[in-house]
């Protein structure tokens, strides 16, 4: 027999039964509002801070299982995606849904290389920063820039527009990035070398000096390569739902990645790799370890770097960092803080509060050991993740605007203020 896909509830209030349809084990909430008792009544809402369990778009993009710890982008898993492909090739693949041919990539990688310079005036408002201003302050503020100097970017209903759009955004996150760095540390800007790969030359202009020419390590090339093939997606994360929610008001998409930029900023999101190396440094030697992690379990802070939302298993993203670090620490010598966060795993492993919880060690747990190592400051961290992540973010809202279902992102609210009152004038009031 044929199971009825459908789930039926009874409303206790009436006794009204109402059958609705499930589809990829959903129900849609709009399904609810026909629960009425009397009919001027708005119907039933569901009420889920956080989207704990509401699924706000269907996507092809990127699948997780969080229980067994899969990541996949378009079907492929991370695992052969970061060993086997460059991170221009991922992006187009977020972007295409199929990862492309030689010719595809050969023009793929002309159109990004030849959108890495940004215009002069660029560079003026950036110099407006403080000499102290944090790098992914002046990242977000000069993405929000962008739009007015590309005004034609908010025809978001033409496609050729869309793509240039991917090209400009793609290509100039590692010079805006890079150019953040060096105001930062009071250093020249360096232009983009439209030779070296999308990683070395965005290294070349993080901390190329007086020589010609700047050769990057091919070991720490690759190793940020595949970092930003990890970032670049992670379906409906913080920052990617910013950028639909921002995006579905039809804003132009420059100011959308700002949005989406500034939730990337945040210490639950894109902070956490840097939280991550200020715990510890906090924590600093290998005896103090077992202190912490009681503090933690006393809800006195957090372990950062570990548990997610989606991940309830190791996250497939640390296992390939934790290996990758080898590589790197090979080139650059051994990160000091590399044992205490192997200590403070494998004790966290162990502990009962941690397995209970399956808080596992996330992407940022590692990540921050290796930028640190190849001499990334902290405060760079996250804009190292959005350089990542723009990809993916493009990615979802084109196929947010794409997709007939949307509109305009409005969450509903349960409302428990007071009832109306009457104004009283300032000199009535208590
Ligand atoms: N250390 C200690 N306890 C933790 C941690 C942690 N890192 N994470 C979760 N918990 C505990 C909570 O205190 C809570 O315990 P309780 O049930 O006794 O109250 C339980 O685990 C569930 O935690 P929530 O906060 O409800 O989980 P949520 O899914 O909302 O949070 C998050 C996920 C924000 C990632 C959280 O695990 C966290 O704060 N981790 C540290 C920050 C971090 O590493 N963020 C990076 C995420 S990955 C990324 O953005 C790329």
């Amino acid at each position: 027999m044929e199971t009825k896909q459908s789930l039926t509830i009874t409303d206790n209030r009436t006794g009204k039964q109402y059958d609705l349809p499930i589809e990829n084990e959903t129900i849609k909430a709009k399904d609810l509002l026909q629960i009425k008792v009397k009919p001027d009544d708005f119907g039933i809402m569901t009420y889920d801070p956080a989207y704990m369990a509401t699924a706000s778009c269907k996507s092809t993009i990127t699948f997780i299982d969080g229980d067994r710890g899969i990541l996949q982008y378009r079907g492929y898993p991370i695992e052969q995606l970061a060993e086997k492909c460059s991170y221009l090739e991922v992006a187009y693949l977020l972007m295409t849904g199929e990862l492309p041919n030689k010719t595809q990539l050969d023009e793929w990688t002309a159109s990004v290389t030849t959108h890495t310079f940004v215009h002069e005036n660029v560079k003026k408002l950036m110099d407006g920063f403080h000499h102290d201003a944090h790098p992914m302050g002046m990242f977000v503020s000069t993405l929000a820039a962008l739009s007015t100097f590309y005004p034609t970017a908010k025809r978001i209903h033409d496609p050729a527009e869309r793509r240039l759009t991917f090209y400009r955004l793609i290509g100039k996150v590692p010079t805006i990035a890079a150019f953040a760095y060096r105001h930062s540390v009071g250093m020249p800007y360096v232009h983009p070398d439209n030779e070296l790969s999308y990683a070395g030359n965005f290294l070349s202009m993080m901390y190329k000096i007086a020589e010609p020419k700047y050769k990057p390590n091919p070991v720490l090339e690759r190793a940020l390569d595949v970092l930003f093939i990890l970032h670049a997606d992670h379906e409906q994360n913080c920052s990617t739902s910013a950028m639909r929610s921002v995006g579905s008001s039809h804003v132009d998409p420059y100011s959308a990645a700002a949005a989406a930029a500034a939730a990337l900023y945040g210490p639950l999101h894109g902070g956490a790799n840097e939280a991550v190396l200020r715990m510890l440094d906090e924590i600093g030697t290998l005896d103090k370890i077992p202190a912490f992690i009681k503090e933690v379990k006393e809800g006195k802070g957090r372990l950062m770097g570990f548990g997610h939302r989606v991940y309830k298993n190791y996250d497939p993203r640390a296992s390939i960092i934790k290996r990758l670090a080898d590589q790197v620490f090979e080139v650059t010598g051994r990160n000091p803080k590399l044992d205490i966060a192997l200590e403070l795993e494998r004790i966290a492993l162990q502990d009962d509060y941690f397995v209970k919880r399956k808080l596992y060690p996330n992407v940022d747990f590692y990540s921050g050991l290796i930028y640190q190592a190849m001499k990334f400051p902290v405060d760079m961290f996250p804009v190292l993740f959005a350089i990542g992540r723009m990809s993916g973010w493009l990615s979802q809202w084109e196929e947010m605007l794409l997709d007939g279902d949307q509109k305009i992102s409005r969450p509903r609210q349960v409302f428990l203020g007071h009832g109306k009152r009457e104004v009283p004038m300032l000199s009535q009031r208590a």
